[in-house]
C-alpha cells in the first residue's frame, strides 16, 4: 500500500513556454515577455497551476537562452525586469506559479566569467571552467552534443589551452569543484527565488560533477554514436553531494518546486536524485520514452518501422514502479528539444489528429506523475517538416549536418535531413498558432522561425467555441484529473500488457477505482471490461459514444475513455 504525502507540486499540472516562439508584442518577429503578459488569461483559462519558462536571461542565443551572459538579467529582445515582475505578478495574481530555467552546467562563453579565465591562466576567474594546458598534449577525448566535429575539447590560443564544452563551443563547461563557482549558483537562485518565483527547472543536472582527472575513453565506446556517454556525463562522483548542498543552501529555504532535466540519468539511479531522504530534487524528467523512435544504433536517426506500443507501456509501468513508495514521477511527451507529440506519438492525418491528441492528453493527465504540457500542444499542433537544410535555425541539426558533410558522409546526410521531419527540436519550436490570419497571430513582423501553414486549421481562436476541440478536451481532462485524486495519487497497474494497439490501466485510491483505456490505432479495439467496471461512470471520453454490447466496449480509432467504477 503507498501512501505518498500530498503536496502541491504533485498535483500541479505544468504549462511549458518556450517564449521566442509564444507570442511577439513588438513585431520583431521574436516571442517576449509582455507577449506573455498578453496571454496570461489564457493561460490561466487552461486551468494550469505552473508555468515553465525557457531560459530569458541575457544571451547571444547561440543555443536560443541556453547559452547565458547574464543569470540576473532578462535578454533584451524579451523585455526587461520590469516587464518579467509585472508578468510574474500577473500569474500570481491568476494563482499561477511560475518555474524559471537554471542553467548552470555551463555559461555562454560571452559571460564576464569566460572572458576573465579565457585572458590568463592566473586570472582570478580561470579555475570557473575546466583548462586542458596544451603542453599536456591533447586532453582525452570528450564527445560534445552541438560540436561541428563532435568534440567537446576547444583549443583556445591566448592561454595555449583547451576548454571543455559538453554543448556547442559557446557553452563552456563551468567548474562545479570550485566552491566559488557553487557560491556563485546558490547566489542567483536566491536571488530569482527572493522575487517570489516558485523553482526551477534545472538543464542537465546529471552533469555537473565531471570524473577527474579525465580519463580516456575506450576507442570502442568512442567509434559507436555517443557511446556509453551517460556512464562518462551523468555519474560524477561529487554529483549527489553537490545536489545536496545546492539543497541545503538554497532550496531547503522556500516552499517551491524542483524538476531537474534527467539526460543520461538510469532507472538504476532514479531514486538516489528523489528520493524524500535525499534532500535534492522533487523530480526529474527521464529520457527513456524520448528513446522509443530513435535508431538504437544511431541516435541522430529515426527508428526504422517506428516505435511499438507494447515497449512505450513498458517504459511508462517501469518508471511509475521506481517511485511507487518513495520519490515522485514526472511525465511528459513533447518540449522545446522534441518534436510535437501529436505527429509523434499519436497520428497527424486529418482524420485522427484531433482523436490521437485528445487521447495523447488522457495519457498524461491520468498518470501517476506530475504532467507537463508544452505550449501549442494543447491545440493539436503538429511537425512542419522542413525540406531544406537552410529552413532550420537549430544549431543542433545545423551542426551534426555539417559534420556529417565535412566527412564526406552525403548519403548520411541526406538521411538525417529526411531523419529531422521527424526529430528535429524545431518541429516543436515553430510559433503558436492563435489564429487563422498571418503569421498566426504571433507577431506582426517577420517571425524568426517559419510558421506551420497549417495554422489556418489549427489555431487557438477556431477552437475556443467549438467544445469538442481538442484545447476543449484538455481544459475538461484537467478538471477531470483535479476532481479526481485517484488520477494523481492512485496506485498504476497495467492490464493486457501484451496487447498492440491498447494502452489499459487501472488507478486505484483506497475505494475509488479507475480504468483507463486508450486506443494508440486506428483499428476498432473491442474489450472486455472487467467486473466492477461494468456498470461504471463515465469519466471523460473523446468520442461523443461508447460502443458496448454487454460487457466487451468496442473502441474505435483513437478512442480514449477514463471509467470510475461505482463503490461498492
Ligand atoms: C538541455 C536543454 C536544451 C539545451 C541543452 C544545453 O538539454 O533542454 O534545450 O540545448 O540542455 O543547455
Ligand atoms: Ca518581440
Amino acid at each position: 500500500m503507498t501512501n505518498p504525502k500530498r503536496t502541491w507540486w504533485k498535483e500541479a499540472v505544468v504549462y511549458q513556454i518556450y517564449p521566442r516562439s509564444f507570442r511577439d508584442s513588438n513585431g520583431d518577429g521574436i516571442g517576449d515577455l509582455r507577449g506573455i503578459i498578453e496571454k496570461l488569461d489564457y493561460i490561466q483559462s487552461l486551468g494550469v497551476d505552473v508555468v515553465w519558462l525557457n531560459p530569458i536571461y541575457q544571451s547571444p542565443n547561440d543555443d536560443n537562452g541556453y547559452d547565458i551572459s547574464d543569470y540576473r538579467d532578462i535578454m533584451a529582445q524579451f523585455g526587461t525586469i520590469a516587464d518579467f515582475e509585472e508578468m510574474l505578478a500577473g500569474m500570481h495574481q491568476r494563482g499561477i506559479k511560475l518555474i524559471m530555467d537554471l542553467v548552470v552546467n555551463h555559461s555562454s562563453d560571452e559571460h564576464e566569467w569566460f572572458r576573465q579565465s579565457r585572458r590568463s591562466r592566473d586570472n582570478p576567474y580561470r579555475d570557473y571552467y575546466y583548462w586542458w594546458p596544451a603542453e599536456k598534449g591533447k586532453p582525452p577525448y570528450r564527445w560534445s552534443f552541438f560540436d561541428v566535429n563532435s568534440e567537446a575539447w576547444q583549443f583556445d590560443p591566448p592561454t595555449d589551452a583547451y576548454y571543455l564544452h559538453y554543448f556547442s563551443v559557446k557553452q563552456p563547461d563551468l567548474n562545479w569543484e570550485n566552491p566559488r563557482v557553487r557560491r556563485e549558483v546558490y547566489d542567483l537562485m536566491r536571488f530569482w527565488l527572493d522575487k517570489g518565483i516558485d523553482g526551477f527547472r534545472i538543464d542537465v543536472a546529471a552533469f555537473f560533477s565531471k570524473e577527474l582527472p579525465f580519463r580516456e575513453i575506450p576507442e570502442e565506446e568512442i567509434a559507436r554514436q555517443y557511446g556509453s556517454w551517460p556512464d562518462y556525463y551523468a555519474k560524477g562522483p561529487r554529483l549527489h553531494e553537490f545536489l545536496q548542498e545546492m539543497h541545503r543552501e538554497v532550496l531547503a529555504d522556500y516552499d517551491i518546486m524542483t524538476v531537474g532535466e534527467g539526460s543520461g540519468v538510469q532507472i538504476d539511479d532514479a531514486l538516489s536524485f528523489v528520493a524524500e531522504d535525499r534532500r535534492e530534487l522533487h523530480m526529474f524528467f527521464h529520457f527513456e520514452g524520448m528513446g522509443l523512435d530513435r535508431d538504437p544504433q544511431d541516435p541522430m536517426l529515426p527508428r526504422p518501422g517506428g516505435w511499438r506500443l507494447r515497449e512505450f507501456k513498458e517504459v511508462y509501468s517501469r518508471w511509475d514502479a521506481v517511485f511507487k513508495a518513495q520519490g515522485w514521477g514526472s511525465i511528459y511527451l513533447g518540449n522545446h528539444d522534441q518534436s510535437r507529440v501529436v505527429s509523434r506519438w499519436g497520428d497527424d492525418r486529418p482524420e485522427y489528429r484531433e482523436a490521437s491528441a485528445k487521447l495523447l492528453h488522457t495519457f498524461l493527465l491520468s498518470m501517476r506523475a506530475t504532467p507537463y504540457i508544452y505550449y501549442g500542444d494543447e491545440l493539436g499542433m503538429t511537425n512542419i517538416r522542413f525540406d531544406s537544410i537552410a529552413a532550420y535555425d537549430d544549431l543542433m541539426t545545423k551542426n551534426y549536418y555539417q559534420q556529417l558533410l565535412q566527412k564526406g558522409r552525403h548519403a548520411e546526410a541526406a538521411r538525417f535531413l529526411e531523419g529531422q521531419k521527424r526529430l528535429s527540436r524545431d518541429n516543436g519550436r515553430t510559433p503558436m498558432q492563435w489564429h487563422a490570419g498571418p503569421h498566426a497571430g504571433f507577431t506582426d513582423g517577420t517571425p524568426w522561425l517559419k510558421v506551420n501553414p497549417n495554422h489556418r486549421e489549427i489555431n487557438a481562436e477556431r477552437q475556443e467555441p467549438d467544445e469538442n476541440s481538442v484545447l476543449n478536451y484538455l481544459r475538461r481532462m484537467i478538471r477531470v484529473r483535479k476532481a479526481n485524486p485517484v488520477l494523481i495519487y492512485g496506485d498504476y497497474h497495467l492490464l493486457a500488457p501484451e496487447h498492440e494497439q491498447l494502452y489499459a490501466y487501472t488507478r486505484t485510491l483506497a475505494k475509488s477505482r479507475a480504468l483507463v483505456l486508450l486506443n494508440f490505432s486506428a483499428q476498432e479495439v473491442p474489450f472486455e471490461l472487467p467486473a466492477d467496471f461494468r456498470e461504471a461512470e463515465i469519466l471523460i471520453n473523446n468520442r461523443d459514444f461508447l460502443a458496448q454490447e454487454g460487457t466487451r466496449v468496442q473502441l474505435q480509432a483513437y478512442q480514449a475513455l477514463i471509467l470510475l467504477a461505482r463503490e461498492a
